[in-house]
């Protein structure tokens, strides 16, 4: 990538963050040797020379292997803390990050070594880096509804530090319908709502999120402009899409950059918003991917400053002292 430009530290929020897509090879191999664990890889390169996936499901299947290096509250404490710096050098003021809870407590790591771990560095993020954070836990829509619904239970001594729940993981063949009734429980708690949702799957998926799971925001909706009556739709409520333009190219969901349908879902009128999905795999943070998508689009000043201020309009932060910063 070529150095950031003025355009790539616009200040912004980042709403599409899994925060175990933020494990860089250098924290993995040291997590891996404080914890005694042997990664199948001799080194970070060889490690990185893995990062050549043909689809969702060959990342998915890395970013699983990868956490099992995982383990303590501190190592969870480190990873967002790394995420955290490099976050705010990129221009982040607010993240919205998601965690996998089932990706852990199947490996015996319990849920409040995780949130209790994120929270240390969620705690302090204000003030060591000047970015604001929110936590939403992500059920894994491959998973059953009820193991779903055990994890939304197993939450409820933590819904202080959750501002939401988002359904992510293997989409296609998993419609969102599956897990109705976890988001309506959900809802119940006060929990907001989000989802992935038309990332490899086609806009079918994008409305059952709408319309099954109430979501107020969608997480990709990259396949939108395919269906006229789902733009309209999206259009109409103002739903939020968190567009991640370097993992969609990563995933082969599109092949290059400059086919991006940014420009055309902004166009459309669509409330699009630009995010880094797992920077650590997919070659870039939040600015590398304003920078990248500026670049290859053409984006002028005032696309990139909308992209900015929709970020702010979209979050769950409820003042709008970030917004007038704008
Ligand atoms: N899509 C679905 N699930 C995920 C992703 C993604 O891009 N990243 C981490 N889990
Ligand atoms: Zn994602």
């Amino acid at each position: 990538l070529a150095p950031l430009g003025s355009h790539a530290l616009i200040p912004k929020a980042e709403l599409h963050l899994h925060i175990e897509g933020t494990l860089e090879p250098e924290l993995a191999f040291e997590l891996a040797a404080r914890n005694g664990i042997t990664l199948p890889y001799a080194d970070t390169e060889a490690l990185r020379t893995a990062y050549l996936f043909a689809d969702l499901q060959s990342f998915l299947d890395l970013y699983y292997a990868l956490m099992a290096v995982l383990i303590t509250e501190d190592d969870f404490e480190a990873l967002a803390d790394a995420y955290l710096a490099r976050a705010a050098a990129q221009g982040v003021r607010h993240a919205e990050i998601f965690f996998d809870p089932q990706a852990h407590t199947a490996r015996g790591v319990a849920l409040g070594t995780v949130v209790e771990g994120l929270s240390r560095a969620l705690a302090r993020s204000q003030e060591r880096h000047g970015v604001t954070t929110k936590l939403i836990m992500c059920f894994l829509r491959d998973q059953s509804a009820e193991s779903a619904m055990e994890t939304l239970e197993a939450a409820k001594p933590y819904l202080d530090r959750i501002v939401g729940v988002g359904l992510d993981s293997a989409e296609v063949g998993n419609p969102a319908s599956k897990f109705r009734e976890v988001y309506e429980a959900a809802g119940e708690l006060g929990l907001r709502k989000v989802a992935h949702a038309g990332e490899e799957g086609d806009p079918g998926y994008v409305w059952e999120a709408l319309d099954v799971l109430g979501v107020e925001r969608v997480d990709h909706g990259l396949r939108s402009l395919e269906d006229p009556e789902l733009v309209a739709r999206l259009v109409r409520d103002r739903i939020p899409l968190t567009l991640c333009p370097m993992s969609n190219v990563r995933l082969r969901t599109i092949d290059v950059l400059e086919d991006h349908p940014l420009v055309a879902m902004m166009d459309a009128g669509l409330v699009c918003t630009v995010n880094s999905d797992d920077p650590a795999y997919f070659g870039g943070y939040a600015g590398d991917n304003f920078h990248a998508v500026g670049e290859a689009l053409a984006l002028d000043h005032e696309r990139l400053r909308e992209l900015a201020r929709n970020s702010f309009v979209a979050s769950f932060l409820d003042g709008s002292a970030e917004e007038e910063e704008l």
